[in-house]
């Protein structure tokens, strides 16, 4: 009786598991983005600056997108869409706070939160508890009410690390990692 051949099956490595999960993880945010610029104002976000040379648009990229890896390294957090969407509108306060003829750069640190879910409120009606929870908690301990959720404890750890991150680097370029990914994922948008 012949014997049957021999196959290999190859099992995929951790490496290209990874990458499978960085790909379909990539193509979830990416579309998130592009739907919160056309349907919302993200995109107005590219205008005005936050820390050292990162715009508003490029800080928000970066919370929600490191956000997002951590929840999914932590494994202990419940819906990504959501922790996405929120970190992707948790500075969406849509005005220039370093400009000093702005009155509502007033008490900017404490009042932002507010100003940001209003906006995406008004923009995303759809918007839900844990998406308002993250944008309204993402400045504690300056504002005195803490999250509740895993997911807007990690936003407010994370954005804490990015405004530090991006301040420290001053003119230079905080996120390249990110810019890249941008380029492939998302080319149209201006950040
Ligand atoms: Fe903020
Ligand atoms: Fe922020």
């Amino acid at each position: 009786m012949p014997s049957l051949p021999l196959i290999a099956r190859r099992t995929p490595s951790a490496l290209e598991q990874l990458d499978a999960l960085s790909n379909e993880m990539n193509i979830a945010f990416f579309s998130c983005v592009a739907d919160l610029v056309t349907r919302g104002r993200l995109g107005l976000e590219a205008q005005a600056k936050q820390h050292g040379s990162t715009t508003v648009l490029l800080h928000s990229l970066a919370v929600a997108y490191y956000a997002e890896s951590m929840a999914r390294t932590l494994g202990a957090v419940g819906p990504l869409p959501e922790l996405r969407r929120g970190a992707l509108l948790h500075d969406y306060f849509l005005y220039d706070w370093h400009d000093a003829h702005d009155p509502r750069n007033r008490h900017h640190a404490l009042l932002h939160p507010r100003y940001a879910c209003d906006n995406a409120c008004e923009d995303f009606p759809d918007l839900t508890e844990l998406e308002r929870e993250i944008i309204l908690r993402h400045m504690f301990p300056l504002t005195l009410v803490p999250p509740r959720h895993a997911e807007a404890w990690i936003v407010t750890t994370v954005d804490k690390w990015c405004a530090s991150y991006e301040t420290a680097k001053r003119k230079t370029d905080a996120y390249p990692h990110l810019r890249a990914l941008i380029g492939t994922y998302l080319p149209e948008l201006v950040f």
